[in-house]
């Protein structure tokens, strides 16, 4: 079949790991992917779990060779908000070069070049230069909550030299890159709680505490005026930049000729941050704070007059290496709860966690890696920090004792987690010359 035409039955899947209501959505995704590794001729199984399952694939095992684990995740980000998307997320659209759905990029479309890479190889070959092993999870968006289990209890048949990973974006301009460090993160939700129901604003306005208000004034105290997050010990354990990872920094700042290419991505005209480092160092070396969601009080039209009984808000802190996730929450609870203003009481639920993940670019295979970006793209990649997190990563370390290389093919304009996710066509078609250039450099 043609790789596109795969691509799209992929897409359809609304595989959203964050709502209840798609488990079947996701488990249906999971079969589509079991039937599709096992046609191309590998060992294919679903595994179910608490959560989602996990789909996992090896070729035939050959002991003279070195085994190479490719993880990736099916699961999306819901697509809200609707309205932002030109054509239905799980539609998939081709326009421009570009295929436009729900996890075009993040993570479909990069997992599938590496499934239709070995396709060809076995296809072409009869054989692969190692073993294969796919692991394909359906939780990663929520913090991969069942999965270090499952790698405990799987240890032996997942056992690798080395983990290979697309699930990360190219430099700008759409060039080449391999990632070397992600940020780890760590979520909690803050429910700010006043009266026992809503009120009217003008008879217990003055008199009884606003959670909204209360809550505005305790996420202001996160930060002070020049971006620093004022949690005490909050950058005791971040490391600082080995010389070469400057000078990678440098070298990516010059090809990027300043932050327009970023404040065009996002579309601001300014950017901020963190005082004293350049926007590279803030989106990939250093540790933020940040909002993802608040609410309370009236939301409909027009004006409603009402002191709400509660407000919420959602934020996750972007950690590097050595940031302990559990104890960053906990110096971040012990702030929050310092912070709470009077008359509101103040509930943390916490969330998932996953420390930051950082491997050597210039180790063999990550020489390899880099070879096989360059076979693939005709450039040589750079080497990255970037700023999101694959909260796995560090427990692959931990329980398989391998390291993971990022051999990103999202374009940077993709819009991952945002309305009109895309992936450049090209990227999608050059990850599966990629997967075969990579598993040659990596047989040895
Ligand atoms: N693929 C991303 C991570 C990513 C994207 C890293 C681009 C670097 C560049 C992954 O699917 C993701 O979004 N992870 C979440 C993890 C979280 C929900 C636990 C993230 O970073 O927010
Ligand atoms: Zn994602």
């Amino acid at each position: 079949m043609d790789p596109l035409e795969e691509l799209r039955s992929f897409l359809r899947f609304p595989s959203v790991s964050t709502q209840l209501e798609h488990a079947p959505d996701l488990d249906s995704c999971a079969e589509w992917l079991q039937e599709k590794l096992s046609l191309i001729g590998l060992t294919a199984a679903i595994h179910s779990t608490p959560g989602s399952p996990v789909v996992v694939a090896a070729s035939q095992h050959d002991p003279q060779k070195r085994t190479v684990l490719i993880y990736g995740h099916y699961d999306v980000q819901p697509p809200d908000p609707l309205a932002g998307w030109t054509t239905p997320p799980f539609q998939p659209r081709i326009e421009g070069g570009r295929i436009y759905a729900r996890g075009a990029a993040d993570n479909k479309g990069q997992i599938l070049a590496h499934i239709l890479g070995v396709a060809e190889t076995l296809r072409e070959k009869g054989s692969l230069p190692v073993n294969v092993i796919f692991l394909i999870e359906g939780e990663e968006e929520i913090g991969s909550p069942n999965l270090a289990d499952f790698l405990r209890e799987h240890r032996e048949e997942l056992a690798c030299d080395v983990v290979a990973i697309s699930d990360t974006a190219m430099a700008p301009d759409n060039k080449p890159a391999l990632t070397y460090a992600l940020r780890g993160i760590t979520a909690m939700e803050l429910i700010v709680r006043g009266p026992a129901r809503d009120l009217h604003s003008g008879l217990f306005g003055g008199a009884v505490a606003n959670p909204v208000t209360a809550l505005a004034r305790l996420l202001a105290s996160l930060h002070d005026d020049e971006g620093r997050v004022l949690i005490p010990g909050f950058y005791d354990a971040v490391r600082p930049l080995e010389p070469w990872e400057s000078e990678a920094i440098d070298k990516l700042e010059k090809t990027l000729g300043g932050d327009a290419a970023i404040k065009e991505l996002a579309g601001v005209t300014e950017l901020c941050g963190e005082k004293g480092f350049t926007t590279i160092e803030r989106i990939g070396a250093r540790p933020t704070a940040e909002l993802n969601g608040i609410g309370g009080g009236y939301q409909g039209v027009g004006t409603k007059t009402v002191l709400p009984k509660e407000a919420f808000a959602k934020l996750t802190f972007r950690l590097v290496a050595d940031q302990d996730p559990a104890m960053i929450l906990a110096a971040a609870e012990e702030y929050l709860r310092n912070q709470t203003p009077a008359g509101v009481l103040l509930e943390i639920i916490t969330g998932h966690s996953g420390a930051a993940y950082q491997s050597d670019p210039n180790s063999h295979d990550g020489l390899a890696a880099r070879k096989a970006l360059a076979g693939a793209f005709g450039a040589e990649p750079l080497l990255l920090r970037d700023g999101g997190s694959i909260p796995i990563l560090a427990t692959l370390k931990e329980i398989l004792g391998v390291d993971s290389y990022l051999l990103g093919l999202a374009n940077p304009d993709c819009r991952i987690h945002s309305p009109d996710e895309n992936m450049l066509i090209e990227n999608f078609l050059g990850g599966i010359r990629m997967n075969k250039i990579l598993l040659e450099e990596l047989a040895h």
